[in-house]
Order: C-alpha cells, then sequence, then structure tokens
C-alpha cells in the first residue's frame, strides 16, 4: 500500500484554520485478522495484524468549547459544541470522532474545542476496521492534545466504548487492540479476557508468501443488526450451557470436550456455540503452527475457520464463498477465509509470491466474470499500531 503522506492533510489544516497550526498528526491503521473470527466478544482468541493503510488526523485545540471536524475523504465538514454532543445524520463518519470526544468526558475528562482534518486510505465498509483506525487516532491525538496520560490498553478500552456507547455497534476489542498494538512483521495473538498478548513474527517473506485480500465489493449492509443478534445468541447459548457446565462465564470456557453439549443446544444456538468454540481452537492451533513454521497448517485452518463461519455462524455470503472458493483454485494457495464481522467486506488468502500475478488474473476475471463486481487486491504489510506525530518533526 502506498504511505499516506501528511503533507495535503497539513496544507489542508492550514487553509481551513487559518489562525491556528496543527499540533499533532496521529495515525491509527486499519488490521486484517488471520484467525479468530467472532470471537472476541465471547472472551476468546482473536490473531489480526495491523495494516499498512488507516486514518490520520492533524489536529489542535483552538481556545474555545466547538469541534471542528474537517474530512479530506468525503470533502465535508461537521462542527458541534462540546456540552452538547449528538450524533451527526448527515455525516456518518463524525460520530466515531463524536463518540471519543463524549467518551473521554464520561471518564471525567474535559476535552477542549479543537479543529481537525482527517484523511484516510483503508477502504471503508470493507471489513478492514477503518472506523478503529479513526477511534484509535482520534483518542490517540486527544489525549496528546490534552497531555493526558493514558495507557494504550486504556485507549484501546475508550475508544471500542466509544463504538459500543456513542455508535451503537456491541463490537469486541480486537479492532481497536490490533489498530493501537500491531507490530511490524507479526500478528498479534491476544487473549480478550485477559488482555494479554503476544506478538507472533509473520514468517512470510522469508517463506515467499503474501497475505492477499480481495475486497469482495459488497457492502457489509447487514452487519450492525446481524452482528448485535449474533452476540445476543452466544449469551443465550451460555445461559443454557451453565445449566449442564457450571460456573461457565462466556463461550470461552466451553471446551472441544464439551462439544456433545453445544451440540443438543436448540438451533440456531448450536451452530453458533460450535462455532466459537472450535475457533478458539483453530486460533490455539494455528499460532503454534506458526511457530513451529508449519504454514501449510496454517492454511489449512484458515478454510477450516471460513467454513464454520458460513455454515455455523452464518456471517458469509455468496460473494465471500465464490471468492474463497476462486482463490482455493489457483495452485500453490494455501488457504482462504472471510475475514472481519462478514456480510460482505474482504477476504484474505495465504499465497506464494511467485503466484500472486496468476492469483490477481483468475480471482479479478472469475469473480467479475460471475458477479460484475471488479474485485480490488490488495497485498498489506503487517505493520506498526498507531503513533503520533507532534511539535519540532510537523514544522519540517
Ligand atoms: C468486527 C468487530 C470485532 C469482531 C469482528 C468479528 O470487526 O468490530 O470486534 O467481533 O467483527 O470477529
Amino acid at each position: 500500500m502506498a504511505e499516506l503522506k501528511a503533507g495535503r492533510l497539513l496544507e489542508e489544516f492550514r487553509a481551513r484554520f487559518p489562525h491556528s497550526q496543527p499540533a499533532a498528526v496521529a495515525w491509527g491503521p486499519g488490521r486484517v485478522n488471520l484467525l479468530g473470527e467472532h470471537t472476541d466478544y465471547n472472551d476468546g482468541f482473536v490473531f489480526p495484524m495491523a495494516i499498512d493503510a488507516g486514518i490520520q488526523i492533524a489536529g489542535a485545540l483552538n481556545g474555545t468549547s466547538q469541534v471542528n471536524l474537517y474530512s479530506l475523504n468525503y470533502a465535508a465538514e461537521e462542527s458541534f459544541l462540546l456540552e452538547e454532543i449528538a450524533p451527526s445524520e448527515k455525516n456518518p463518519w463524525a460520530n466515531y470522532l463524536k463518540g471519543v470526544f463524549w467518551q473521554f468526558q464520561k471518564l471525567g475528562y474535559k476535552p477542549q474545542g479543537a479543529d481537525l482534518v482527517i484523511q484516510g486510505n483503508v477502504p471503508q465498509g470493507a471489513g478492514l476496521s477503518s472506523s478503529a483506525a479513526l477511534e484509535v487516532a482520534a483518542a490517540l491525538l486527544l489525549a496528546t492534545l490534552h497531555s493526558w496520560r493514558l495507557d494504550a490498553v486504556d485507549l484501546v478500552k475508550l475508544a471500542q466504548k466509544a463504538e459500543n456507547e456513542f455508535v451503537g455497534v456491541a463490537c469486541g476489542i480486537m479492532d481497536q487492540f490490533a489498530s493501537m498494538l500491531g507490530q511490524e512483521d507479526h500478528a498479534l495473538f491476544l487473549d480478550c479476557r485477559t488482555l494479554d498478548y503476544e506478538a507472533v513474527p509473520l514468517p512470510l517473506a522469508e517463506r515467499g508468501l503474501a497475505v492477499a485480500v480481495v475486497n469482495s465489493g459488497v457492502r457489509r449492509g447487514l452487519a450492525g443488526s446481524e452482528y448485535n443478534t449474533r452476540r445476543r445468541q452466544c449469551e443465550e447459548a451460555v445461559q443454557l450451557l451453565r445449566e449442564r457446565i457450571p460456573g461457565i462465564k462466556a463461550l470461552r470456557d466451553v471446551g472441544a470436550e464439551h462439544l456433545n453439549l453445544v451440540n443438543e443446544l436448540p438451533d440456531p444456538l448450536a451452530k453458533r456455540a460450535r462455532h466459537v468454540v472450535t475457533e478458539n481452537a483453530r486460533v490455539l492451533e494455528g499460532v503454534a503452527a506458526l511457530k513451529a513454521g508449519d504454514l501449510e497448517k496454517f492454511g489449512r485452518l484458515l478454510n477450516a475457520s471460513h467454513e464454520s463461519l458460513r455454515d455455523d455462524y452464518e456471517v458469509s455470503c455468496r460473494e465471500l464463498d465464490l471468492l474463497v472458493e476462486l482463490a482455493l483454485e489457483v495452485p500453490g494457495v494455501l488457504g482462504s477465509r472471510m475475514t472481519g464481522a462478514g456480510f460482505g467486506g474482504c477476504t484474505i488468502a495465504l499465497v506464494p509470491q511467485t503466484s500472486l500475478p496468476a492469483f490477481k488474473e483468475h480471482v479479478q476475471s472469475e469473480y467479475q466474470r460471475r458477479t460484475g463486481i471488479e474485485p480490488e487486491i490488495f497485498s498489506f504489510r503487517p505493520a506498526p499500531g498507531a503513533r503520533v506525530t507532534a511539535g519540532a518533526d510537523l514544522r519540517s
């Protein structure tokens, strides 16, 4: 992915706010989840990586109680008063930023008025967490502008709460965590219950492999409401299973040894719970396989994850299934699955670098022929997490 330069952002800031100077620029990357889908809000395991595409925000405090936002991508502006933060219907993108201001207030901080200009190069509505990237960049920027001392995990939780409570999506913690704490050439093995994590090296280049990301072009229309439904179904499954497995708090506590009890749940709860139980096991196996250098096994786990998301969790769609099928038809491809919440968005595939041209050609032409949609194919690098540039570095 071509690097996003701050030059245009700073120029726009100076043109829009001539009486001010940008005091800091924050960057929040998007993410690709390699394994562990719909497990984060079940206290389970995930294995995402931050990517080299994301959102950048330049900002300065303005000495008033008004916040002025300008999005370069949308060529749209939005202003609001700190004492009246309400969701915007006209500019949904602004709600992620408003949510972060609001969440700081809820925690007892007193954010001041500010001028912010935003630009991004992560595709939106594609399941690559452009919203988490925006929230994380905003949280980091505000903490910097006000010199508040919060550690990275506090900012992650704040960003997640902004989305849960202000935007109204009951997302888990994976996306914000990956965006904040990603590391170059590593994926993060995260325990979503304890928030313990380990950066695991991704030996892709030395094994001649790449993670190809294919955007189905299907916007995740159902994602919000169906996502919240899945979450509720998991909670219902836990309630019923608690009668048989005392003391469990979340599906995380249900192991493979309990699958017979899971299978006895009424449908669709049995299917939903089975996905989460088997997916958690796949993350553990996948991390072990990577550490042992067994990329072939990692690939097979990607395939199994997709089947489970398609058949048990039922969050795939025809287009995502087709992309996975087409990927697996290319010789040498080790595995493929949908990534993110589902109902559209992207798939990933583990592809030998030498097969990339054949992969692109086959997936692009066949997908377009069968759906009429031209897919976008990206090759992201596992990238570092959020960061902020401030002070003298901005003037150069
Ligand atoms: C979305 C949510 C995450 C996670 C994934 C599914 O990306 O924001 O918290 O639940 O879906 O794994």
